[in-house]
């Protein structure tokens, strides 16, 4: 059975920031056969090809594809909003209390269900997910992204000092059994896959961070995520804790922790050093815009990191960032680049849209699979159909042309504008009742 998807749609397959513009297309038929984009074109010829197949008429809107977060904590979906702290101020007061509670393995079911539901309802289809410091809080995540079909890289958070409450710690031989054990039972299950995850540097020995490079080899496949350089007092602490390390970066890199396959989020204060080891390794930056602003981390360094060669997505960084948009992450990273003045990188609507699709899909190797609206790709997508009246639809009733209109949805759309969602061909929201 085919379905035929006939709707104006814009993506971004290739970078604005080598040149690329918006795709914009009006008209345009994407059949899909298995969640699979089989054929894209202009509607009158492909529906000519295709009599038969069923047509799901969403001119009235805009179809973007999925977005892909690629930093969101999940155990802080219920303490989003903490504000007027400093990170580690903000890790003490607010998220840390929080996720202790999930040693108890129903209180983090709970937890999993808004947490999936937050990014679902925010028109993310893909993420890389922080997950929990207890191994059984991490199943719960996987369990419920594997019943909705949220495409989840996530693992468990490893950290064996400084973190209170004592109970979110760990030793490397117990990290490594229990990693390993969840990697055995989720990496490559359906949509799911592994992340060894220490929290940073400064709450992981380095015989933690040398765990965390043997499961990385281990578990073929695996990513590595944590955080760097957020904030100053955070980079000092560091500084002090691993004095032969040339800087916070070379703490993981001296683990074989950076490469590929490895999403370090922030990096608000590099050195043009790290920005060359991350370029030479092909990492990439996760830009985590809300929370920086709401941190009070500092306005991110967009210019030198793309100067650098380094691979940038975006990414939500809930609790600390102040909720699953995407959209609004976009709309903050073009903000900070404003605030920078002529260190700043002037961003256009394609450079959000790309920064918050594309660049995660290709951040998580998932760059044949999702991330645009080209044939081949899974039908991740969102249908952005304001109600009437919305401030949206009176935006896009007057927008001057495709960019502008994408900038309006930047702007203005919030939960209640994006009208469906679906994940490899199927409907996730609203739940498809079939
Ligand atoms: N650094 C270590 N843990 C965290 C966290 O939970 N949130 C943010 N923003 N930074 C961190
Ligand atoms: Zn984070």
């Amino acid at each position: 059975m085919s379905t035929l998807y006939r709707a104006r749609v814009m993506d971004t397959p290739d970078s604005p920031f080598t040149g690329a513009g918006l795709r914009a297309e009006e008209d345009v038929a994407l059949v899909v056969e298995d969640g699979t984009i089989v054929t894209r074109g202009p509607y009158d010829a492909v529906r000519d090809a295709h009599p038969d197949a069923e047509v799901v008429d969403l001119r009235e809107g805009i179809l973007l594809p999925g977005f892909v977060d690629a930093h969101v904590h999940f155990p802080q979906v219920r303490v989003i909003a903490g504000l007027g702290m400093p990170l580690l101020d903000w890790l003490t007061h607010c998220a840390l209390p929080e996720e202790a509670r999930l040693a108890d393995a129903g209180y983090a079911r709970g937890v999993a269900t808004d947490f999936v539901s937050g990014l679902l309802n925010a028109g993310t289809t893909s993420a890389l997910v922080f997950g929990s410091h207890f191994a059984p809080a991490v199943d719960e995540v996987f369990t419920e992204a594997a019943r909705t079909g949220l495409r989840i890289t996530a693992g468990l958070v490893l950290s064996d000092r400084i973190l209170e409450p004592a109970g979110l710690l760990t030793t490397p031989e117990r990290a490594y059994q229990e990693s390993r054990a969840l990697a055995d039972r989720w990496h490559g299950t359906g949509r799911a896959r592994y992340a060894v995850t220490p929290r940073f540097s400064l709450s992981a020995s380095d015989p933690l961070l040398e765990v965390s490079g043997a499961l990385l080899k281990d578990v073929p496949g695996s990513w590595f995520t944590s955080h760097v350089n957020e904030n100053g007092a955070e980079v000092a602490t560091v500084a002090q804790l691993f004095p032969d390390a040339h800087d916070y970066v070379d703490t993981y890199d001296r683990h074989g922790l950076v490469g590929r396959r490895s999403v370090l989020a922030h990096n608000v204060h590099p050195t043009d050093r790290e920005l060359a080891v991350l370029a030479d390794q092909s990492a990439t930056v996760a830009h985590c815009a809300t929370s920086n602003a709401a941190l009070g981390s500092g306005l991110f360094p967009l210019k030198r990191h793309i100067e650098h060669g380094v691979r940038v997505a975006l990414g939500s960084d809930v609790g600390a960032g102040t909720g699953f948009a995407m959209l609004k992450e976009g709309l903050q990273a073009y903000f900070a680049q404003q605030l920078l003045g002529k260190e700043g990188l002037p961003l256009t609507p394609a450079h959000l849209l790309w920064l918050s699709t594309r660049a995660g899909a290709e951040a998580l190797d998932l760059g044949d699979e999702v991330g645009d609206l080209s044939p081949g790709r899974a039908f991740d997508a969102v249908w952005v159909c304001p109600p009437e009246g919305s401030t949206l639809d009176i935006g896009l009733r007057h927008a001057q042309d495709a960019d502008n209109a994408l900038a309006r949805i930047f702007a203005m759309a919030g939960q209640a504008d994006l009208a469906r969602v679906w994940i490899g061909g199927e409907r996730v929201r609203p739940v498809d009742p079939a």
